[in-house]
C-alpha cells in the first residue's frame, strides 16, 4: 500500500463514522503568531478547539502538510523527518476517549482497513502528575480491547501531554500507538518506549484542560480530541520496510541523489542522503505553498535558506559537482512529480521553485568553498569556535549558524551560540532568526490581540479599495501580537494624503461601532452576494463569511471581534513596496 491509498483508506473509515473531509491548510499560518508553521493538524484548527463552531461540523477527518523542524538533529535514522503528512480525526466538543481508542485500533488493525498485526502495536498514556490525574480512563479502554499490561506503558507530561504552541489554551494527555517494526525478530512481550524499533506511528490526543494564565489546568466543559497518524511512517510498517525513506514518497529521491553524486547510500554516508532528501522536500514545500516564501534571512525565508544551503553542503559532502548549480532543481522536479496530484500548487508554481533553488545554490556556491576552508582555519587556530569566528562565517560566508554548529560538531567542537546571538543582534535591528516560537506571552494573550488586528485587516482591505483603487485585492496578510502586515496589489506608493485618509476611515468605522456577524453558505454563493475570496483557494462545500455592519465581507475562518468598537485607535505604521506591483501596509492598534 503506498501513502495514497494509506490516505484514501484513512479519509474513507472516518467518513464512514460521520466526519467531513477539510482540505490541508497552507504550510504558513495566516493568523498564528506563535509558530512560523504548521507543525501538526491542530495548529489551523486552533480557533475551533478554542470553541468557534467549525462550518463543516463537529467531526473533522484531514491530510494536513507540515513541517517540523524541532527534530531537525534527528534527521539522519531511519524514522525522522521535518516534512511531512499528517492524518487526523478531529471531534470538537462531541465523541471522546472511548470512540477515538476504538477507532484507531479498528483502523489500524482490522483486515477490511490496515489489518496490522496486534502483536506488534503497543502503547502509551498519561502517568499523571500534580496537575492532572494520571489516565485510567485511556487505560481501560485499551485494556478492554485486550491489549496486555505488558503492552501498556504509563510515561509523564514530556512523553504523553499535547497543547497548542504558546503557554496557555487547550492541553491534555495523550495516548501514543507503537508498531514493532523489525521483520526478523519478533516483538519483546514488554514493550520498553525507548527502544527505537518500535516506531510511533500514531497519537490520540484528548484535549480535557485548559491551562490559565496563573499556570492552572481548568477541566474543560467542551472536550476535544486530536489525533496524528504519520503517513510516511505508517506506510513504511504497512510495507514491512525499517526505514521511512524506502516508501514510494522518499526513494525516488534518493535515487535521484545517488544519480546526481555517482554514489550509492551506505553505512557511511547515508545521513547526508537523508538530510537531502529531507529537505529538498520541505524546500519545496515551502516555496509551492499557498503563501510561499522566498530565501531571506528572517521568519520562514531564514528557515528556507537553512534547508536548501544545508541541501547543497551535504550534496558537495557526497562529491556532486561543485559547478553544477542545477541539482536542487533537480530534486525538486522529483518531489514535484510525487506530490504533484495531491497538492497542484506544486505543479503551478513549479517557475517559482525551479528559479529561487537556482538562484538560492548558485548564491551559496559562490561562498560555500571559501567559508570552508576559512572555517578549517579556524578549527586548527581555536578549541571551539568563538563568537566573532562563527559571525564572520555568517555574514561574509553566508553559512547559517546550525551549519557552523553542525561543521563545529563533526569536530566535537561546539560554537559560542550565546556570543553569537550578540553579536548577530548587534548587527541587526530585529533577532528572529531560528526562533520557532515568535511570541511568548501565550496563545490566549497573543489571540487576544491578534483577533483584533484581524478585524482591522478585514476593514482596512475594504477601505482601500474604496479610498485608493476599486481594483486592489489582498495578496498577503501576516499578523503577529504587534502589528497587522497587508500585502496588496498596486503599482504605485500611497501619497501621505491617501494614507491618511485611509487611516480616518478604517477609525471612522471603529467608531461607527458595527457589528461583525458571521454566516455559512456555499463558495459559490459567498462570492455571488460580494465576499472577497482568496485567490486559487480550495474551499470546502460550505464556507463562513465574516461581515462588518454592510461594509467588509470576507471569505474567512475567523476568528474575529463581535464589534468593531473593540478595536481602539487605527494607526499605520508604514507603507511600502512589497515585491514589483505589491504594496505592503504594516498597522497597528493602539
Ligand atoms: N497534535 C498531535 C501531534 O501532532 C496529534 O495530532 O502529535
Amino acid at each position: 500500500m503506498d501513502t495514497k491509498q494509506l490516505k484514501k483508506k484513512y479519509i474513507e473509515f472516518f467518513k464512514s463514522k460521520g466526519h467531513a473531509e477539510i482540505h490541508s491548510a497552507p504550510l504558513i499560518p495566516e493568523h498564528d503568531p506563535t509558530v512560523l508553521f504548521t507543525t501538526a493538524g491542530m495548529h489551523p484548527l486552533v480557533p475551533f478547539l478554542m470553541g468557534q463552531p467549525h462550518p463543516q461540523g463537529k467531526r473533522l477527518v484531514d491530510v494536513q502538510k507540515c513541517i517540523r523542524t524541532q527534530d531537525i538533529d534527528e534527521v539522519g535514522d531511519d524514522t525522522h523527518i521535518t516534512c511531512f503528512e499528517m492524518l487526523g480525526n478531529w471531534s470538537l466538543g462531541d465523541y471522546f476517549k472511548k470512540e477515538a481508542i476504538e477507532w484507531s485500533w479498528e483502523f489500524l488493525t482490522s483486515k477490511q482497513w490496515l489489518g496490522l498485526d496486534k502483536n506488534r502495536i503497543a502503547v502509551t498514556c498519561f502517568a499523571g502528575d500534580k496537575d492532572a490525574l494520571k489516565d485510567e480512563e485511556a487505560y481501560k479502554i485499551w485494556k478492554s480491547l485486550k491489549l496486555s499490561d505488558d503492552r501498556i506503558a504509563f510515561l509523564p507530561k514530556e512523553d504523553n501531554w499535547w497543547g497548542p504552541a504558546g503557554n496557555t489554551g487547550p492541553c491534555g494527555p495523550d495516548t501514543e500507538m507503537f508498531y514493532w517494526k523489525l521483520n526478523d525478530r519478533p516483538a519483546p512481550k514488554k514493550f520498553d518506549p525507548k527502544d527505537k524499533n518500535w516506531v510511533e506511528i500514531w497519537n490520540d490526543v484528548f484535549m480535557q484542560y485548559s491551562k490559565t494564565k496563573e499556570g492552572k489546568y481548568e477541566l474543560m466543559k467542551s472536550k476535544n480530541v486530536d489525533t496524528g497518524l504519520g503517513v510516511e511512517r505508517v506506510t513504511m510498517v504497512l510495507n514491512g520496510k525499517t526505514s521511512i525513506f524506502e516508501i514510494d514518497v522518499l526513494k525516488p529521491i534518493i535515487t535521484k541523489i545517488a544519480d546526481i553524486t555517482g554514489k550509492e547510500m551506505h553505512h557511511s554516508n547515508e545521513r547526508s542522503f537523508k538530510i537531502i532528501a529531507d529537505h529538498i522536500r520541505a524546500a519545496t514545500f515551502i516555496l509551492g505553498d499557498e503563501r510561499g516564501v522566498a530565501p531571506s534571512n528572517v521568519d520562514q525565508g531564514y528557515i528556507l535558506r537553512r534547508y536548501i544551503r544545508r541541501c547543497v553542503r551535504h550534496l558537495r559532502l557526497l562529491g556532486a559537482d561543485p559547478a553544477n548549480a542545477d541539482s536542487t532543481v533537480e530534486l525538486a522536479k522529483v518531489v514535484i512529480k510525487i506530490h504533484g496530484d495531491d497538492y497542484p500548487l506544486l505543479k503551478q508554481k513549479s517557475r517559482f521553485i525551479s528559479e529561487e533553488l537556482k538562484k538560492e545554490q548558485e548564491r551559496f556556491q559562490k561562498t560555500l568553498d571559501k567559508g570552508l576552508k576559512e572555517f578549517e582555519k579556524m578549527a586548527l587556530s581555536m578549541a571551539d569556535i568563538d563568537a566573532k569566528s562563527a559571525f564572520l562565517l555568517y555574514q561574509s560566508y553566508g553559512f547559517p549558524i546550525e551549519m557552523i554548529e553542525e561543521l563545529a560538531a563533526e569536530k566535537n567542537r561546539t560554537v559560542d551560540r550565546k556570543g553569537f546571538d550578540e553579536e548577530y543582534r548587534k548587527h541587526q535591528e530585529l533577532s528572529r532568526i531560528g526562533a520557532e516560537q515568535k511570541f511568548k506571552g501565550g496563545l490566549s494573550e497573543a489571540s487576544e490581540i491578534t483577533i483584533k488586528l484581524h478585524t482591522a485587516t478585514h476593514l482596512l482591505n475594504e477601505v482601500l479599495r474604496k479610498i485608493v483603487s476599486p481594483d486592489i485585492h489582498q495578496k498577503g496578510s501576516n499578523i503577529t501580537p504587534e502589528r497587522l502586515r497587508f500585502d496588496f496589489n498596486f503599482d504605485r506608493k500611497l501619497t501621505p494624503e491617501e494614507v491618511k485618509k485611509v487611516e480616518d476611515e478604517v477609525n471612522r468605522l471603529i467608531k461607527e461601532a458595527l457589528p461583525v456577524v458571521k454566516e455559512e453558505m456555499s463558495p459559490e454563493d459567498a462570492i455571488k452576494k460580494g465576499a472577497q475570496a482568496e485567490f486559487g483557494a480550495r474551499y470546502p462545500s460550505k464556507v463562513s463569511v465574516y461581515s462588518a455592519g454592510k461594509y467588509s465581507k470576507e471569505i474567512c475562518m475567523g476568528p474575529h471581534v463581535a464589534n468593531t468598537k473593540e478595536l481602539g485607535h487605527f494607526k499605520i505604521l508604514k507603507e511600502e513596496s512589497s515585491a514589483a506591483g505589491v504594496r505592503r501596509i504594516k498597522a497597528t492598534l493602539e
